[in-house]
This record gives structure tokens, sequence and C-alpha cells, in this order.
């Protein structure tokens, strides 16, 4: 079929809104008809080139929700007309990783996902003179429609607006999951959050849930220490401030946090996040550095039991979290609404890229089908 999409050609160039060829979904996979995409500070990595060749020409996306089109031979978990999240690793379930539990790590997802093609090694997606175009992230959801794995749609609840459900996949599972996974942090123990983008907001309101106390909210722009409040900040510092971050640490905490999350992606960032850790502390980067860049830390700080350790996707089971959260958005437990700054059409891709780059809002949601989105201003609010 014919959709529009959009296309990321060559790096550096601006992401182009055009029309392309989608095949139809195989054995075990799925057609989703795209309604709503948040857009993340990984795909201005992907649109800048920065996580190195292999990566285009490809249709970007990889947070978002739409409702099932049509599924392919084998496909039982989801039906046409179904609500579904985008997850963008479809864990085979049969993998050395996925058999240990840790499905986040899936390594047929790893073999050909990077290449950006579904499970099978190939891609649906085409330009109309016949080159193969890569499924950004395995889901290429700044699409009108896309053809993804089975395990790549997630049934929803019909309740939650898909405006909203369209940030779980991303932002909501790795920044609740670096709490409750990976830190496991319990009630009144000290966090500090580097980064209070759309990532960075979901990991402030998973310390919120998870009762620390404080929460400590590190940005260099003052509007997005105002989103760490509302989302559960009980501090909050200016990285371009008189005071350097870590002496404000060290004046709240006295002697560092219990965990420290990198929400960025910038070496300096992640010497930060060692650096506001007291002994016997852990330093998570959850930020997606620029492939080739560096991190270093003092290495005699080792001897003061300091622990500085990665994450991938919320290293847990997204499967079962993505609607177990979408239940906690319902709930009222977690708000996906203030996180959104800005929406617009599927056209507004690049802008919302630009504004990531200069630091301006949080997340921006496409609205690509803006009446089946449910956002209640969409007739009317550009970007
Ligand atoms: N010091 C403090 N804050 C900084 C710095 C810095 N040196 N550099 C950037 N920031 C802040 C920005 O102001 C912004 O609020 O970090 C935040 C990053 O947020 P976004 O650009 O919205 O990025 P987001 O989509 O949240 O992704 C964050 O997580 O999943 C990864 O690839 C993603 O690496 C990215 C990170
Ligand atoms: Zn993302």
């Amino acid at each position: 079929m014919r959709i529009r999409a959009a296309v990321l050609r060559h790096p550096g160039r601006p992401v182009t809104v055009e029309e392309v060829e989608l095949d139809p979904p195989k054995a075990g996979e799925v057609l989703v008809r795209v309604v709503a995409a948040g857009v993340c500070h990984s795909d201005v990595r992907y649109a800048d080139g920065e996580l190195g060749p292999g990566h285009w020409p490809g249709v970007l996306g990889h947070e978002g929700a739409g409702v099932v089109e049509e599924v392919g031979e084998g496909v039982t978990h989801v039906a046409p007309g179904d609500p579904v999240a985008f997850c963008f690793v479809p864990a085979c379930r049969s993998c050395r990783y996925c058999l240990a539990g840790k499905p986040n790590l899936c390594s047929v997802v790893a073999e050909h996902g990077a290449q950006g093609m579904l499970m099978d090694g190939t891609s649906r997606l085409r330009l109309p003179d016949g080159t193969t175009l890569r499924h950004g992230l395995r889901t290429a959801c700044f699409a009108e429609y896309t053809v993804v794995a089975a395990g790549g749609a997630v049934p929803l609840p019909r309740e939650l607006p898909l405006w909203q459900a369209a940030l779980l996949g991303c932002g909501v599972v790795t920044g609740l999951g670096a709490v409750r996974n990976v830190a496991r942090v319990q009630p009144g123990e000290s966090v500090a959050v580097l980064g209070c983008g759309g990532v960075g907001l979901q990991v402030i309101a998973g310390a919120r849930l998870a009762g620390a106390d404080p929460i400590i909210a590190v940005d260099r722009v003052p509007e997005k220490l105002s989103l760490a409040r509302e989302h559960g900040a009980t501090h909050v510092v200016d990285a371009a401030g008189e005071e350097a971050p870590m002496d404000a640490v060290q004046r709240i905490t006295g002697g560092g946090v219990d965990f420290a999350f990198e929400v960025i992606g910038r070496p300096e960032t992640i010497r930060l996040a060692w650096d506001v850790i007291r002994p016997g502390g852990s330093a998570i980067v959850v930020g997606l550095a620029p492939d080739g860049v560096e991190a270093s830390v003092p290495a005699i700080e080792f001897l003061s039991d300091k622990s500085l350790r990665g994450t991938y996707y919320g290293s847990g089971d997204p499967a079962t979290e993505i609607p177990e959260l979408a239940g906690l958005a319902l709930a009222g437990e977690l708000d996906l609404t203030r996180v959104v700054t800005h929406v617009d059409g599927l056209d507004g891709v690049e802008a919302a890229l630009d504004r990531l780059r200069r630091g301006e809002g949080a997340r921006t949601v496409l609205l690509v089908d803006a009446d089946l989105a449910g956002h209640p201003g969409a007739a009317h609010r550009g970007s």
C-alpha cells in the first residue's frame, strides 16, 4: 500500500514526509494504523547519524500507539480494531537472553533490528523507486501505517487515549523500568535525575511512585525544572546556575545520593552521575550516547563500593509492563499528559526534532490520526 511516512534519506538532511510503499504483514506480523507517536531524543541521534552507519535510508519513529488493521498468519494476541502500543523490542522468547528472563536483550532483535529489519531480516518498506527502507528501531511509526513483529504491538485498555498511550513504549517503560527494575528504589532512598526531558521526567515519576526522598532534578533549562517539580521532584538544580550541581547535591543530601540516573547520554553528565552518588551508591546510565563516545570515572573510587551500570528499555519485560503502566495511568497514579508540551501532525516531525536539538519543551506527540488520538485540542493546537 502507498502511505505517507517520515523518511531519513541521509543524516544531516531534514527528515522528509513522503510517499512510500508498505508491503502487507507476513506470518507473525501485524499491520497497524498509526494514531499518535512521540518524538524522542534517540530519533535525533538517528537523524543526525550519531549512531554510526547502517541506519539509513529508513522511516523513523519508535514510540507510539495505533489501531490494528490486519494480522498476519498465526497472530492471535491482537485482532483488527484493537488499540496497541508499539514495543521496539519484540522479543523472540526462545533465544538465550529471552530464556534467561532478559527479553530486552533478545538476540534476534539485536541481530536484525540493529539493521532496521524485521525479525526475519527483511523490510516491508520501499521508496517508490524500489530502494529498500529500514524500519527505524523496528517500529517506523512516523507513518500513517506500519508493519511490526507481533511482539511489537502490545494490546492496550480501550479507555486510555492514544495520544497518551503513545508515550508508553519508550519514555515511560524506559524511565520507570530504570527505577523499578534496575535501581529497585525503596521508600526514603535518595535519587538524582540528570536530564529532565521526555525520558528523565518518567524517571522522576517512577522515583516518586517508589517513595524516593529526596528526588533531585538537574537540568540546564529552567522550563524542564518546573516540569520536573510537577512530576515529583522535591529539589531542582539548574546545571547552568552559579552553584555546581555536585555541590548542590552534596548540600541537599549531606554525602551524595543512593542512585543517580543519567538521562542525557553525554560523557560529562555520566561523570556527574558518578560524582553525585554516595559510597555504595549506583550511577545508572539511561541516556543513549553517540557512537564512539567514551565515558570515564576515577577508578580509585571503585574502592568505595560505587557502581556504574547501564540499562536498556527498562531492563524488564516491556510486553507485560506496558499494559501494567497503562493501568497505572488509568488509575490516575501516572500522569502522561504533562510531559506532552507540543502536539502536531506527521508533517511536524522535523520541527519536533529541532526543538529537541535546542532543548525546548519535553515531548512532542505527532497526532498522525487526529480523530482517533483523542487529544482535546487536536483540531486547534499546532506546534
Ligand atoms: N546538563 C544538564 N542537562 C542537560 C545537559 C547538561 N549538560 N545537556 C542536556 N540536558 C538536558 C536537556 O535540557 C533536556 O531537558 O537533558 C534533557 C534531555 O532531554 P530530551 O532532549 O527531551 O531527551 P529524551 O527524549 O528525554 O532522551 C534522553 O534518553 O532514551 C535516551 O536517547 C535518549 O539519550 C536520550 C536520553
Ligand atoms: Zn525513545
